[in-house]
């Protein structure tokens, strides 16, 4: 079954409508790339996804309406989001940021245990346990804000940029990271991004959004070789 299916999806601030008729899916496992130019609507896609805009339309996750579920029922659900700026809790520690992420286990041992299996993910992140999160590098903030969302054990995780203010090599190194939770985990990735390149790379298939609307679709290989996407997106 079709794990987020999102159709005739209208969504804005206020008066102004940002999000003009959308409709798209992603499968079970894949990993769907959403490209666009800034301010094109990606972030406000992900978060009427997340639930933390009121939307038009119809949002469900396995089938289910979630369109007027609020965003702590969409976590319990399987949905998990990756705030763009990274958006972690800067006075709390690493392990109080995970624990944060996992406001919706009720199980300490689960916490306890999903902890560890991110530290073995994120070494980086098990050497800065009690430290703040403020005090930690870009790369490693990015870090942490994926395992924290990873805490409620999602099934599809929204992932706002990931690469943003990242040097190439860290990156690479975060890409790496999404491809062994989604082949692992079996977690789905929906993947804003303006790091076409890369993230076509990674991706099983990708949307392109231009001004609220989504204008192009299609498996990430044939994308790539597109030459519409070279010239818009890759530089080419
Ligand atoms: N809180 C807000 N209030 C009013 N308008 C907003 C708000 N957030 C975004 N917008 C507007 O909505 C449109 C889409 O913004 P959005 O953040 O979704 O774009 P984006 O594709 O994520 O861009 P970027 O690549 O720069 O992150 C823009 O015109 C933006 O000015
Ligand atoms: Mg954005």
């Amino acid at each position: 079954m079709t794990l987020l299916q999102v159709s005739s999806l209208c969504a804005g601030y206020g008066a102004v409508e940002v999000l003009h008729d959308l409709a798209f899916d992603v499968q079970p496992g894949e990993i769907v790339a959403l490209l666009g130019a800034n301010g094109a609507g990606k972030t406000t896609t992900l978060r009427a996804v997340a639930g933390l805009l009121p939307a038009r339309g119809r949002i469900a996750l396995d089938g289910a309406e979630v369109t007027a579920a609020s965003p702590a029922q969409r976590v319990r659900l399987g949905l998990a989001l990756v705030p763009q700026g990274r958006g972690t809790f800067g006075e709390f520690s690493v392990e109080e940021n995970l624990a944060l992420g996992a406001y919706t286990v009720t199980s300490r041992r689960q916490i306890g245990q999903d902890t560890e299996r991110w530290f073995e993910l994120f070494p980086r992140l098990r050497e800065r346990r009690r430290q703040q999160a403020g005090m930690l590098s870009g790369g490693e903030q990015q870090m942490l804000a994926i395992a924290r969302a990873l805490m409620s054990r999602p099934r599809l995780l929204l992932c706002d940029e990931p690469s943003l203010g990242l040097a190439p090599a860290v990156t690479q190194e975060m890409f790496a990271i999404l491809r062994r939770i989604n082949e692992e985990q079996g977690t789905a990735l929906l993947i804003v991004e303006q790091n076409a390149d890369v993230t076509l790379r990674l991706a099983h298939r990708a949307y392109v959004m231009e001004t609220g609307a989504l204008t192009m679709q299609g498996p990430a290989r044939e994308l790539l070789a597109s030459p519409d996407i070279q010239r818009s997106y890759l530089g080419a």
